[in-house]
Formats: C-alpha cells, sequence, structure tokens
C-alpha cells in the first residue's frame, strides 16, 4: 500500500490576534516553513508517539462521526516538522490540519476545505479550548488571509484579493525566547483582564481592527512607512493588553530605535519569552548586522506561501 504524503504551512498573526478571538477580524499569512505528515497502513494497532495518541483520537471521532464510520483500518504516521514549537507558529494548527488531511485521503475520502476546517478545528480546539479558527484557516488556505469569528458557528475567512505590493520587503522572526504559558493561558489572561477592565478593553480591541484594516491597505499600495506605524500601534495595545513580556518588551524597543518595527506574532507570554517577534525594517540588512552583533536568533522567513496540499 502506498503511503500518503501531505504537508502544511506555519502562519503568522500580522495583527488582530487576540480580539480575534472577541470577533475582530485578524490578518493572517503561511510562512514557507512547513510540517509533513506521512500514513500509510500497518498490519496492527501501534502507537507512534504517545503525545499524539490523544489528538488522533479526537480527529478520528470527528471524521467516524461527520462520515458515518464505526472503524479505521490500523495506520502509522510518520512527521518531520520544520516549524518551532510553542512559538506562536501555528505548529500545532499545521500539525491538526496536516493530520486530518491525511487521515482523509488515507480513507479515500476527498473533502472540501470546510470540512478539513471543521474536523481540524477539533483537534486545534484540544490544544488550545475555544482558538477562533484563524490558524487552521491560514494553514489550509495558505497565503495572507482576512479571518473574522462572526459566531462560534459562522467563521468568515477569505483570502487577500491581490499580492503584497512589491516594496512591501521581507519580514524576519527574531526569538524573544518560548512562552512559558500555552495560548490557553495567554487567551484567558485577555480574558480575565477584560472583566476588570471592559470599557479599556473594548477599545483596545477597537484599535485593533482599525489597525488590522489599515495595514491591510498598506500591503495593497505599499507604504512601508504605514505598515511600519500599524506594527508599532499594533504592538502597543497588545502590551496594554498584557500579553508581552519584559524580555520582549525591550528587545521591541531596540528595534524602533533601529527604525524598525517588531510584534509578538500570536499568543505571547509574560512569565519568560513572548515567542517569535515579527519585525519589520525598510533596510533588512540592518537588522541583520543587529541581531548578529547581539547574538539573536534570527529566523528569515517568507509570508504568504502555500497551503495545505498532497506532496507526491
Ligand atoms: O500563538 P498561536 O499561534 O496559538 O496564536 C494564538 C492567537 C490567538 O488570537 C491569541 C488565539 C486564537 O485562537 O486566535
Amino acid at each position: 500500500m502506498r503511503k500518503i504524503h501531505v504537508s502544511a504551512p506555519g502562519k503568522l498573526h500580522l495583527l488582530g490576534e487576540h480580539a480575534v478571538v472577541y470577533g475582530k477580524p485578524a490578518l493572517l499569512a503561511s510562512i514557507n516553513k512547513r510540517i509533513f505528515v506521512a500514513i500509510s497502513e500497518t498490519e496492527k494497532k501501534k502507537v507512534d508517539n504517545p503525545s499524539l495518541e490523544e489528538l488522533k483520537k479526537v480527529i478520528e471521532h470527528a471524521i467516524k462521526k461527520k462520515y458515518r464510520i464505526s472503524k479505521i483500518r490500523p495506520y502509522t504516521i510518520s512527521i518531520s516538522s520544520h516549524i518551532p514549537t510553542g512559538s506562536g507558529l501555528g505548529s500545532s494548527a499545521g500539525l491538526s490540519v496536516a493530520l486530518t488531511f491525511a487521515l482523509l485521503t488515507f480513507l479515500g475520502i476527498k473533502a472540501n476545505k470546510t470540512t478539513i476546517f471543521d474536523i481540524a478545528y477539533t483537534g486545534e480546539s484540544f490544544f488550545h479550548g475555544i482558538p477562533s479558527g484563524g490558524d487552521v484557516a491560514t494553514v489550509i488556505e495558505g497565503g495572507f488571509l482576512w479571518f473574522r469569528k462572526e459566531f462560534e458557528f459562522l467563521k468568515i475567512f477569505t483570502p487577500l484579493p491581490f499580492k503584497p505590493h512589491k516594496n512591501i520587503g521581507q519580514f524576519i522572526l527574531i526569538n524573544s525566547g518560548k512562552p512559558k504559558e500555552s495560548t490557553k493561558d495567554m487567551v484567558e489572561k485577555v480574558a480575565q483582564f477584560k472583566i476588570a477592565f471592559p470599557q479599556k478593553t473594548q477599545a483596545l480591541f477597537n484599535s485593533q481592527e482599525e489597525l488590522t484594516k489599515r495595514m491591510v491597505v498598506s500591503f495593497k499600495d505599499g507604504d512601508e512607512g504605514n505598515l511600519i506605524k500599524c506594527i508599532k500601534s499594533g504592538e502597543q495595545n497588545l502590551e496594554k493588553l498584557g500579553v508581552v513580556g519584559k524580555k520582549a518588551q525591550s528587545l521591541i524597543r531596540s528595534i524602533e530605535r533601529l527604525g524598525g518595527a517588531a510584534k509578538i506574532s500570536g499568543a505571547g507570554g509574560v512569565k519568560e519569552g513572548s515567542g517569535m517577534l515579527l519585525v519589520y525594517h525598510k533596510d533588512v540588512e540592518r537588522l541583520l548586522s543587529y541581531a548578529k552583533q547581539k547574538n539573536l536568533e534570527v529566523l528569515k522567513i517568507q509570508i504568504g506561501s502555500e497551503g495545505l496540499r498532497k506532496d507526491e
């Protein structure tokens, strides 16, 4: 029996993380770091990786329910990934999506993107409580995605109907350290903040919505100055929400002094690191030499790469 190979990209939040949990829009992009999943039939059911068993169970259950299947024949999975884990780059969404797609293909089921989304979302919920679904949608679609959760049962996402203007240069990621908290913890932290300061939180979310829209326009028009302003102000709002740690904040201030802008690119973290920072500068070389001088861990990425796919 032939092996089934699929892969999905990682993602990052260009803007709108956290606010997206409360119905505000988010702008996300896939990145050119992928997770590869292969499935093949085996004689006997075996445990591939104990930490994967729970996720497999959740996804299998969703597939069985949707397609009224009572049994899935034994299979074995192998996984390799270039997406750093626990850093806001969508490694868990990539895994849920790729596993869902591989398993459906293994069962000979041709599913559309909405069905893959629904099944993979149950897997992502296993990791994150009640995620917005933005990560899952982005790793399926690839490219640049405008995402909004109107209701739990109605999530709207659409690829940007243009390619970013050629003036928009390269983004890089700088590691501010792995967050100690999970995405679930950080979403809960914002929920508590919202209970304590409802008006302030609403104002921050409204501001994020406006900035997210402005960011889309700066990608369309190629206005780097505006893009930098959106990243800076978006980051300030995230700091006011309490999701960015001290270490990341001081790193971001030094990037701003250089004339660039940086922000967290997912749930963030405050106890230790805040995950990978999304960094932009009109002169990327300046940024790279600064990072080298300070011994910072840099990941060069392309954004907007291909979504979920079958690999031969
Ligand atoms: O850090 P990540 O990749 O899990 O992104 C989380 C984004 C949040 O908006 C904080 C949560 C969500 O479900 O959208």
